[in-house]
């Protein structure tokens, strides 16, 4: 009977790649060829395998409609909401996030695979869910994750880690599982703002064997989280951060301080929300400003709008912003790298 090559092929190709009539056909032709044979013995294991082989795919098929089901689950009750997560309201929209090409390209792969998830789950593939965002600060860490959570349209979840760690042993864990459980009841995202408070690397020194504990409770529930829930983390430390932390996050994004070109876009951008288009070079402005991220021009941009309310618009706003240029060492904040 191992001769009959052509289905003996049929049936490992299509066992290989899944495709449950052509296998199924194959083995009723090989069990059928066997019988021919007077071979009853393999028959039945045949049949046998068949019908074991048609469970495992029935499983399979549900695991798959349970997986794309649960993309359409949405919040129960705002009661529901476990301590130690806040929901947050967002209105920032992607456009409004000023971001290198490659770090828009990954991101908008990622939102892609979460938008058209069916499709990833049909050809056997998780999509990707998980994405820490790192850079230094004022880059728009915390504004990407609110526009993704906006574009997704899922109810964002800012962990709060005030309320999820508590001093009693065991309870933090116990809050952290709390959170995943809740999460996972419908389509949401999770977000580990400055996860470096709470993902601390468990080989570092002043780590305690209680919040050791904790990363080890989180490394668990990252692995296990399933891909309707989106899990976002945002640092400034990634050198902080604990090891194992690193390969459950499917994207890792780089946000660095923005090039001129950027600061030209973001001024523009930012004017442009008090329907301001000033008549002036915003990139001699940009170098001016020696600015090292975005907050910082926000600040300034708002400094500007300022000067000029503060005059009741009596003066042009070019002129505000030569005001707010010459004030400005004074009345910078930077923001400590
Ligand atoms: N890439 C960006 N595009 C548009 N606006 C930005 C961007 N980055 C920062 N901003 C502006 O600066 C403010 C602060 O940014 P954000 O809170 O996202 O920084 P962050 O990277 O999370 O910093 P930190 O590490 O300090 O938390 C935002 O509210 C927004 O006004
Ligand atoms: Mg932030």
């Amino acid at each position: 009977m191992l001769k009959d090559y052509p289905i003996l092929e049929s049936l490992l190709s299509s066992g290989f790649a899944g495709d449950r009539d052509a296998f199924r056909a194959s083995l009723e032709l090989m069990g059928k060829r066997a019988e021919e044979l007077g071979d009853s013995q393999v028959a039945t294991l045949l049949d046998k395998v068949a019908k074991t082989a048609e469970r495992g795919w029935v499983e399979d098929r549900t695991d798959a409609a349970d997986k794309k089901a649960a993309f359409g689950r949405t919040l129960g009750s705002i009661d529901d909401i476990p301590p130690g997560i806040m929901m947050l309201k967002t209105n920032v929209t992607m456009n409004e996030v000023i971001l290198p090409a490659n770090v828009k390209l990954v991101i908008s792969e990622f939102l892609e695979e979460q938008q058209y998830n069916e499709k990833y789950i049909d050809a056997g593939l998780e999509p990707r869910n998980k994405a820490m965002l790192i850079g230094p600060p004022g880059n728009g860490k915390t504004e990407s994750a609110k526009a993704i959570a906006n574009f997704m349209n899922v109810p964002l979840y800012y962990v709060r880690y005030d309320e999820l760690v508590s001093k009693q042993p065991g309870e933090t864990q116990k809050r952290l599982n709390r959170v995943f459980n809740f999460a996972k009841t419908h389509r949401s995202m999770l977000f580990f703002d400055e996860i470096d408070a709470i993902g601390k690397d468990r080989s570092d020194e002043g780590q305690t064997g209680e919040m050791k504990a904790v990363v080890s409770t989180l490394l668990v529930q990252l692995e296990d989280v399933p891909p309707h829930v989106l899990v976002l983390g945002a640092t400034n430390h990634p050198e902080m951060i604990d090891k194992a932390m690193w390969r459950r996050f499917h994207i890792r994004v780089n946000l660095p301080n923005p090039t001129i070109d950027e600061f030209v876009k973001y001024l523009a951008m930012k004017f442009g929300t008090f329907k301001l288009e000033p008549k002036i070079d915003l990139r001699i402005l940009s170098y001016q400003l020696e600015a090292e991220n975005f907050a910082e021009t926000s600040v300034f941009v708002d400094d500007c709008v300022r000067t000029w309310i503060r005059h009741d618009k009596t003066i042009t706003i070019e002129e505000a912003i030569k005001r707010a240029v010459v004030t400005w060492p004074k009345n910078r904040v930077k923001i400590a790298k």
